[in-house]
């Protein structure tokens, strides 16, 4: 299973990213889970211990790395340099393991299709393409506001993109444009969450507003997110709950993707 994780700023993803990943090891899943924001904290979400993080460099930032594999400076346009860099050793060298989740930072990198080549966002399209085309686990992609780092040679690969949205219209208005960005790649499996709900007025307003998708489930406001930020540890941790909603989109997410 791979499954990308989108939406506004602030709504819940890395929270969202980090439950999915400890429900899917509980049931027995190894999981790859990917940090795509440019200022990463996907490892604090998940409880990592600090000297983990602190000991992980993303990618885009690892300009030895991206010379040795491409040929050329990273930074620098035009020029020479391989288009298919070797990557498939990076997602085992460069992440961190931790209860079974093995965490991979990408870092900052412009993405977009406007032609930007360069060094780094070649070896960084090469290896989220190489991580849904050839790895085992259930991989777990935190994208930030997009989904620059998909291109459409891969979106066949993604099994589904979740789209986050609290009971906002702004949230909701936001997953209306990722979903419209997300069908410009072909990205087919496109489903709504429902995040920071606190009532069931708010799911309803959800449900009603969402922009033509399938609402797969629910993550309450929980004070166990503030709690788990605080303790550094993850939220799944400390909330049955948020354990009961996330295992029910797990379910959800079984039943609906093939
Ligand atoms: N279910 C929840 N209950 C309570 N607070 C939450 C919940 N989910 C997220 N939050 C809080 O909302 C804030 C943003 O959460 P999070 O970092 O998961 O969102 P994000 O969409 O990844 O944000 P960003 O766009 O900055 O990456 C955090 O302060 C977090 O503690
Ligand atoms: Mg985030």
């Amino acid at each position: 299973m791979k499954i990308a994780v989108s939406g506004k700023g602030g709504v819940g993803k890395t929270t969202l990213t980090s439950l999915l990943a400890y429900a899917y090891t509980a049931q027995g899943n190894k999981v790859l889970a990917i940090d795509a924001d440019p200022s990463p904290c996907l490892g604090d979400a998940l409880g990592f211990p600090r000297e983990l993080v602190q000991g992980l460099t993303p990618i885009a930032d690892m300009h030895e790395l991206i010379h040795e594999r491409t040929g050329a400076q990273p930074g620098t346009f035009g020029g020479i340099f391989k288009m298919n860099p070797r990557v498939d050793d990076i997602p085992d060298k460069y992440s961190a393991t931790h209860r079974g989740i093995k965490l991979l930072e990408l870092g900052a990198v412009k993405l977009g299709g406007s032609g930007c080549i360069c060094a780094e966002s070649v070896l960084l399209k090469q290896l989220v393409s190489v991580i849904l085309l050839q790895r085992n686990e259930v991989v777990l992609m935190d994208m930030y506001a997009g989904v620059e780092h998909l291109g459409r040679a891969t979106s066949d690969m993604v099994d589904a993109l979740l789209i986050v949205a609290e009971p906002t219209a702004r949230s909701l208005g936001t997953a209306a444009q990722i979903k419209q960005l997300a069908q410009d790649i072909k990205l087919q499996t496109l489903f709504l969450v429902g995040s920071k709900v606190q009532t069931q007025a708010d799911r309803d307003f959800i449900a009603a507003h969402s922009p033509g998708l399938p609402v797969l489930g629910y993550i309450s406001a929980d004070p166990a997110v503030l709690a788990a930020d605080r303790a550094r540890v993850c939220a799944y941790d400390l909330s049955p709950t948020l354990v009961a909603e996330t295992n029910a989109i797990v379910t959800a997410l079984k039943q609906s993707v093939k």
